[in-house]
C-alpha cells in the first residue's frame, strides 16, 4: 500500500502532456512529496482515483510500467466533467491521485508463457502497461502478440511507439498487429500494403481469424469497449483457450475504489464481486460465474 491511509490523495505535478488524438491526451505525472515517492509502487492493470479539486474524481488506469520512482503515465479521454477539467491542465499544474487500487494483472503467474494482448480503442491503455512490463523483463516472457483494433489512424493511441513495434517488433519477439475500420483511411491502408499479414481492415476479431493462434502455454489479456469482449472470447474459446487462460479488465461506475461504498458491486448470491477491489482484472472463469460481470 502506498500511504498509511489508502484514501488519502497525493499531490502530483504534470511534468509533460502529449496530445495523442482529438480526445485523448497522455499525462506524465510526478508525485511531489519526496516521502511518498519511495513507497509508491504499482503493477500493470492497477488504477488510480484522479481528482481535480472542486470538480470531482474519476478512476483512470495507469498506462505504463513502473520505472522512475514516483512517476507514472495516464492516458485520458475527455468524456465528462472530470476528464474535461484534466484536459484543460498544463505542464506544471497539479492534480490529486489516490491509489494505486485494484488487483492488476498476474504478471508473476504469466511468466514463462506467451502473451496475447487484445485491445480495442482506449482499451490499449492498461494493456500498454502489461506490454511495457513484459518488455522490461523480456526474458521472463515468451512471444508477445499484440492485436490492436482502431477506428482509424488518427484515433490510434501511442502511434509512434506502436508503428515502431509493427515494423521492428520481431527483433524483440513481439508481433504487433493492427485492425482498422475506416475504409477511406489511406495511412492504415499503407501499413496494410507494407505487411498485409499484420494490418487489415475490419474489427480486432479479424486479426484473430487471420492469425494462427494456439492456446499452448499462452495467456490472453483483453481490454476494450464492452461489446468487444463477447466476440473476442468466442474466437479464443473456439481456438481452445480455457476460461482461466483469458484475463480481462472491466470498467464500472466507481466512487471509493477500495470496496467500501458498494457502487461497483456486480453479481448475485452465488458470486459477488467488487470490481474496484476484486478486479478490475478478472478471468473469463470469474465472468462465467458472476452475473453481469461481462
Ligand atoms: C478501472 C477503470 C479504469 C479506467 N481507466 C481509464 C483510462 O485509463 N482512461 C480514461 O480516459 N478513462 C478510464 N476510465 C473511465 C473513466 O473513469 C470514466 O470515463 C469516467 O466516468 C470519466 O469521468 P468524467 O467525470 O470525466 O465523466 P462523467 O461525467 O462521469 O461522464 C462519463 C460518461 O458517462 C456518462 N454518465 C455520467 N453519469 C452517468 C451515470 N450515472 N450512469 C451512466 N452514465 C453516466 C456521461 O454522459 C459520459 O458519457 C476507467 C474506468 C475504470 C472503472
Ligand atoms: S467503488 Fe466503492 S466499493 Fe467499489
Amino acid at each position: 500500500m502506498t500511504v498509511k491511509n489508502p484514501l488519502t490523495p497525493m499531490e502530483a505535478e504534470i511534468i509533460r502532456v502529449e496530445e495523442m488524438t482529438s480526445i485523448e491526451k497522455l499525462f506524465y505525472l510526478k508525485l511531489t512529496d519526496p516521502q511518498i515517492i519511495g513507497e509508491f509502487h504499482y503493477n500493470p492493470g492497477q488504477f488510480l482515483e484522479v481528482s481535480v479539486p472542486g470538480v470531482g474524481e474519476a478512476p483512470i488506469s495507469i498506462c505504463d510500467a513502473q520505472r522512475e520512482p514516483g512517476q507514472l503515465q495516464l492516458c485520458i479521454r475527455k468524456v465528462g466533467r472530470v476528464t474535461n477539467a484534466i484536459h484543460r491542465l498544463k505542464e506544471g499544474d497539479r492534480l490529486w491521485i489516490r491509489g494505486p487500487y485494484g488487483n492488476g494483472f498476474p504478471m508473476k503467474l504469466m511468466e514463462n508463457h506467451n502473451l496475447l494482448l487484445i485491445a480495442g480503442g482506449l482499451g490499449i491503455a492498461p494493456l500498454r502497461s502489461v506490454l511495457q512490463h513484459a518488455l522490461l523483463y523480456r526474458t521472463n516472457y515468451g512471444l508477445i502478440t499484440v492485436m490492436y483494433g482502431v477506428r482509424c489512424y488518427s484515433m490510434m493511441l501511442f502511434r509512434e511507439e506502436f508503428i515502431r513495434l509493427f515494423r521492428e517488433g520481431d527483433k524483440l519477439n513481439v508481433k504487433f498487429l493492427l485492425a482498422y475500420e475506416d475504409e477511406s483511411d489511406t495511412k492504415c491502408y499503407q501499413l496494410a500494403c507494407e505487411r498485409s499479414d499484420r494490418c487489415m481492415r475490419g474489427l480486432v476479431t479479424r486479426l484473430i481469424e487471420a492469425a494462427t493462434i494456439t492456446p499452448d502455454n499462452t495467456y490472453a489479456v483483453i481490454c476494450g469497449p464492452p461489446v468487444m469482449y463477447k466476440f473476442v472470447v468466442r474466437e479464443l474459446t473456439q481456438r481452445g483457450f480455457t476460461p482461466t487462460q483469458i484475463y480481462m479488465t472491466m470498467e464500472r461506475r466507481m466512487k471509493c475504489g477500495v470496496g467500501k461504498c458498494g457502487h461497483c458491486i456486480t453479481g448475485s448470491s452465488n458470486s459477488i464481486k467488487y470490481v474496484c477491489k476484486d478486479g478490475p482484472v478478472f478471468t473469463y472463469w470469474d465472468a462465467l460465474k458472476t452475473k453481469g460481470l461481462m
